[in-house]
């Protein structure tokens, strides 16, 4: 029996949302837009005329519409428990922004509220439904390279204040918001890319080791920030079966996204986690002197790409989406139709939250351990031609 396209809305019509919009009619068949909000008119008003988008007046008439059945959370993360609430309260499921609440407590209680109204929560990112972490993960599952222990998720975004990201303009004409981004910081925004595909492929996590700390306080905003968040993280998660996880991000470090699963038998590299179209790379240890040379020196020609699952969905092109972010919404969508269990449900979404929480704040969890020995600086050698 075919199923109706379900009422989405979106509320929040900032930089992101444009992306998600673009993707949209990727999926006619599962969902159809009723309408926008943004509580700032202007953008609303750009926002909806780009689109061709029906405007609602106001959050309380979006939630008064009985064609919208899913609210789409797309503000910034400090509203967003706020708006989740709301549309709860309002009879809606939700499929929300990462990350669900500001902390794990938060992520609970808007779980709880949805468990107790019956309806469906669910929470970005998707990218684990994505054709190259399926990939690599079709690859993990049918044993390419033996078992698992190790892997090393990189979310280093580049030095972004260094980058004109006043030039960062979405197709409606929202600006990168920069200030957020820098006080919610880069490991919110960011970790549950990683950890989406990790707990996708090895369960939940079960402990983790973190450290986070704030390199450059100053972004070159104006004024400058008020409550910079950390700009690097790093910390180890440990999985089910003696699996661990290394995950760091920054916005300080050089860009680099790579995803490196690591078996006793080979390793599966996908180089870029936000790319539904990413190469997924296997490569085996080389035993030989020539080939460990090989894989130091020119890793590119050290592996062999692996066939995609299925060819990327997303039509590629410069200033397109890489990745298609209405994914998880038309699995929610169609999670509640056939009244099935969501992949992306409140459950993972809190977990995910918490992980984050972890990775960002780790002072908040346990302290870290006081290195108690020392030692004397030691003096550079000075070269007569070098610095
Ligand atoms: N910026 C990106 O590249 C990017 C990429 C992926 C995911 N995200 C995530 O998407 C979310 C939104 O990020 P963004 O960059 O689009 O932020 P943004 O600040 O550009 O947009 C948020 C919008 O929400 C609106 N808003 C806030 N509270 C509201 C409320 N109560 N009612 C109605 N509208 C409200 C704001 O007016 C704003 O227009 C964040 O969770 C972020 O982590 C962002």
């Amino acid at each position: 029996m075919t199923q109706e396209p379900m009422g989405i809305a979106i509320v929040g019509c900032g930089y992101v949302a444009d992306s998600y919009r673009y993707c949209l009619k990727l999926h006619g068949d599962t969902l159809r837009l009723t309408g926008v909000y943004d509580r700032d008119a202007e953008r609303l008003k750009a926002f909806a005329g780009y689109w061709k988008d029906q405007p609602y007046a106001s959050l309380d008439a979006l939630l008064a519409d009985p064609a919208c059945q899913i609210v789409l959370n797309l503000t910034d993360p400090h509203n967003h428990a706020a708006v989740t609430r709301a549309a709860l309260a309002g009879g809606k499921h939700v499929y929300s922004e990462k990350p669900l609440g500001l902390s794990a407590q938060e992520a609970q209680e808007l779980a709880g509220l949805a468990d107790k109204a019956g309806l469906r929560l669910a929470g970005a990112p998707c990218n684990f439904l994505g054709e190259s972490v399926q990939t690599a993960w079709a690859a993990v599952r049918a044993g390419v390279i033996g078992r698992v222990r190790l892997v090393y998720a990189e979310l280093d975004d580049g030095m972004v204040h260094r980058a004109n990201y006043a030039s960062w303009i979405s197709r409606s004409g929202r600006a990168w918001p920069a200030r957020g981004e820098f006080e919610t910081g880069c490991t919110y925004e960011h970790a549950g890319y990683a950890l989406g595909a990790l707990v996708a492929m090895f369960g939940p996590v079960r402990r983790v080791s973190a450290y986070s700390s704030l390199l450059i306080a100053d972004k070159k905003t104006n004024p400058p920030l008020s409550n910079p968040a950390p700009d690097f993280s790093s910390g180890c998660l440990e999985f089910d079966g003696g699996i661990v996880a290394r995950v760091t991000n920054s916005i300080v470090a050089p860009y680099d996204h790579r995803f490196r699963i690591v078996g006793e038998d080979g390793v599966i590299e996908i180089s870029e986690i936000w790319d539904y179209g990413s190469s997924v790379v296997l490569r085996r240890a080389s035993t030989g002197r020539l080939g460990r040379l090989i894989e130091r020196r020119w890793p590119q020609f050290s592996g062999r790409r692996l066939k995609p699952v299925r060819p990327p969905l997303l039509k590629r092109g410069p200033g397109l989406p890489t990745m298609d972010f209405m994914r998880g919404v038309a699995e929610l969508a169609a999670a509640i139709s056939q009244r099935r269990a969501c992949k992306l449900d409140a459950e993972l979404a809190m977990h995910i939250t918490e992980v984050t929480e972890m990775l960002q704040h780790p002072d908040r969890f346990a302290h870290p351990a006081v290195v108690a020995s020392t030692c004397k600086p030691i003096e550079p050698e000075i070269w007569a031609t070098g610095q």
